[in-house]
């Protein structure tokens, strides 16, 4: 039943509209919220013997490609601050090119929706063979990564069929938080903030639902945007990962030029771009890099930019004073878990960018749902 679209013209909005329940499937099981006594935690099964050896690993280095890096690189804040142990990421592809680092005392993660990507397949290879602890976060049972590697999670999302990852995505980013938790175990320290955290993943699938809401507002920017050649998107921090899957998105199914940019970078060249035409989308949602996002915002409109703001729900004043530029109000989720919301409306718009321009949404010119190839 997961393979036909139900009442949905296609996958991808399908795959979209199907996040609250795809989110719980694959936390099912896995969060628990103990009786008066017990704390709350996460229970990853596939990984319940290894978690010694991964806490006590030099490195943990998540590879992947395309959505799944970002998936790796949205993560990437919690696993720093929870997990103990130094984090970095690669582009499978780029590893291979320099032939990186791998180390025996390292665990490498390999994120990957398919599980049959060749790059990543073969960054697995690669590092078996310099004999770091491989850990597989894949979507398919029974694919190439989950039989190569040493242990791993399955993040449950559901059969993805359009090209474009999307449910994938957000699923893969709240397995990585959940191993976040996991590895970084029971300190004192972070208890409240360990707590916090399982909190919001569990009213995560509501919140989902409720940044669906958009739908007709993403339309309607959507008609606004049709005819661009580019689009540019703005992240930091938590939302450095959103502004890259944003415009990863519009660009390979609604086939317009479009960039995630770090918004800390802006003025080492991105500014040059800015003028009254050119569409920016800033990622300014509550969280420790909000007050640079807001003189970022200060800056593109003392160029005359044409600003694009993401904000928290109830913030439209404070990210655009005097009511300059055009809002999209998100709901307001712990920081961390924040860029699965973010996403959201990006999906939503390269949607509709898509089949507003007549463009093949499931199934994008020169592309393929699983790159078997090198
Ligand atoms: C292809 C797909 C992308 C995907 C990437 C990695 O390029 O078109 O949507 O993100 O491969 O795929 P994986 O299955 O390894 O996550």
């Amino acid at each position: 039943e997961q393979i036909n679209k139900g009442n949905y013209e296609h996958y991808m909005q399908k795959e979209i509209h199907e996040q609250p329940e795809s989110l719980k499937t694959t936390m099912r099981g896995r969060l628990i919220r103990g009786g008066s006594c017990k704390a709350k935690t996460v229970l990853l099964g596939g990984l319940k013997d290894h978690f010694k050896t991964i806490r006590r690993s030099r490195r943990i280095v998540f590879i992947g490609c395309g959505t799944s890096y970002n998936a790796a690189l949205a993560a990437r804040p919690i696993l720093d601050e929870l997990s103990g142990v130094p984090v970095t990421m690669e582009i499978a592809s780029d590893l291979l090119d320099r032939q990186g680092p791998i180390y025996r005392e390292d665990t490498a993660v390999f994120v990957s929706q398919s599980g049959e990507t060749a790059d990543t397949l073969q960054a697995l290879e690669y590092a078996l063979e310099n004999g770091a602890l491989c850990v597989g976060i894949t979507n398919t049972v029974g694919s190439a990564i989950a039989r190569h590697t040493h242990c791993g999670v399955h993040i449950n999302a559901g059969a993805e069929i359009g090209v474009a990852s999307t449910k994938a995505y957000t699923s893969q980013i709240v397995v990585m938080a959940m191993l976040a938790l996991a590895i970084g175990g029971d300190t004192i320290s972070s208890q409240t903030r360990r707590e916090a955290i399982i909190d919001g993943l569990f009213d995560l699938p509501n919140k989902v639902r409720e940044v669906l809401n958009l739908d007709q507002e993403m339309k309607d920017l959507a008609k606004l945007l049709i005819a661009e050649q580019s689009l540019l998107v703005f992240g930091r921090g938590y939302n450095y990962a959103t502004a890259l899957e944003g415009a990863l998105k519009v660009k390979e199914v609604a086939l317009m030029h479009s960039e995630g940019i770090l918004a800390g970078e802006m003025k080492h060249g991105p500014l040059a771009l800015v003028d009254e035409n050119l569409p920016i989308i800033v990622i300014a949602t509550r969280d420790s890099c909000f007050s640079k996002q807001q003189s970022v915002i200060q800056q593109l409109h003392a160029r005359k930019g044409r600003v694009i703001v993401m904000c928290s729900k109830g913030e439209a004043v404070s990210v655009c004073p005097g009511g300059l530029g055009r809002v999209i109000e998100v709901p307001h989720v712990e920081d961390c878990l924040q860029p699965v919301i973010n996403v959201v409306p990006l999906q939503l718009l390269a949607y509709h960018l898509t089949v507003l321009r007549g463009y093949n949404v499931d199934q994008p010119r020169n592309l393929a749902k699983s790159v078997t190839t090198q």
